[in-house]
C-alpha cells in the first residue's frame, strides 16, 4: 500500500534532487522518468524517482549520453519500486560505460597534453597537426584527438 509520502509533486521532486523542474519535464520527455497523473491531471512522482532522477544526474556528470543512460534505466521495472538487486544490476552496466569514458577522457587528456596553451601546431610533434585537412577525408568530427 503506497502512504501518501511516497507520493511527490514535480516541485517537490525538484527541491530534492536539486534538478530544475524544467529538467525534469524534459527527463520525462525523454523517458528517463515517468510521472502519475492526479485527479486534478497534474504530475507526481514516487518516492524512489529521486534514486532514479539521482542517478540521472550523476551518469550526467560523468559525461554519459542520455542513450547510455536510458538504457541502463531501461533495465529498471516500470511497475514497482526498484529493489537493491536492481540497481546493483545496473549498476555493473554503468561501471563499464564508465571505464570506457574513463579511457577516452585519459586518451584525449594524452593527446591534448603537449597542446594545452601552446598553438604552434608543430609539424613535428603536434597531435593536432592537419595538413590540407587531411582528416576532413575521413569524415567529419575532431578525428586527431577523439576516436569519432
Ligand atoms: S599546438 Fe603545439 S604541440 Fe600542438
Amino acid at each position: 500500500m503506497m502512504r501518501h509520502s511516497d507520493i511527490l509533486t514535480i516541485g517537490e521532486l525538484a527541491a530534492r534532487t536539486g534538478v530544475p523542474v524544467s529538467a525534469l519535464r524534459y527527463y520525462e520527455q525523454r523517458g528517463l522518468i515517468r510521472s502519475l497523473r492526479s485527479a486534478g491531471k497534474h504530475r507526481r512522482f514516487l518516492r524512489s524517482d529521486i534514486r532514479r532522477v539521482s542517478f540521472v544526474r550523476i551518469a550526467q556528470s560523468l559525461g554519459l549520453s542520455i542513450e547510455d543512460v536510458l538504457g541502463a534505466l531501461a533495465r529498471l521495472p516500470d511497475a514497482r519500486t526498484p529493489t537493491a538487486a536492481d540497481w546493483r544490476r545496473i549498476s555493473t552496466d554503468i561501471a563499464a560505460l564508465i571505464d570506457a569514458r574513463i579511457a577516452e577522457l585519459t586518451r584525449t587528456r594524452d593527446r591534448l597534453d603537449g597542446c594545452i596553451g601552446c598553438g604552434c601546431l608543430s609539424l613535428k610533434h603536434c597531435a593536432l597537426y592537419n595538413p590540407d585537412d587531411r582528416m576532413g577525408a575521413l569524415g567529419p568530427g575532431p578525428r586527431l584527438v577523439m576516436e569519432v
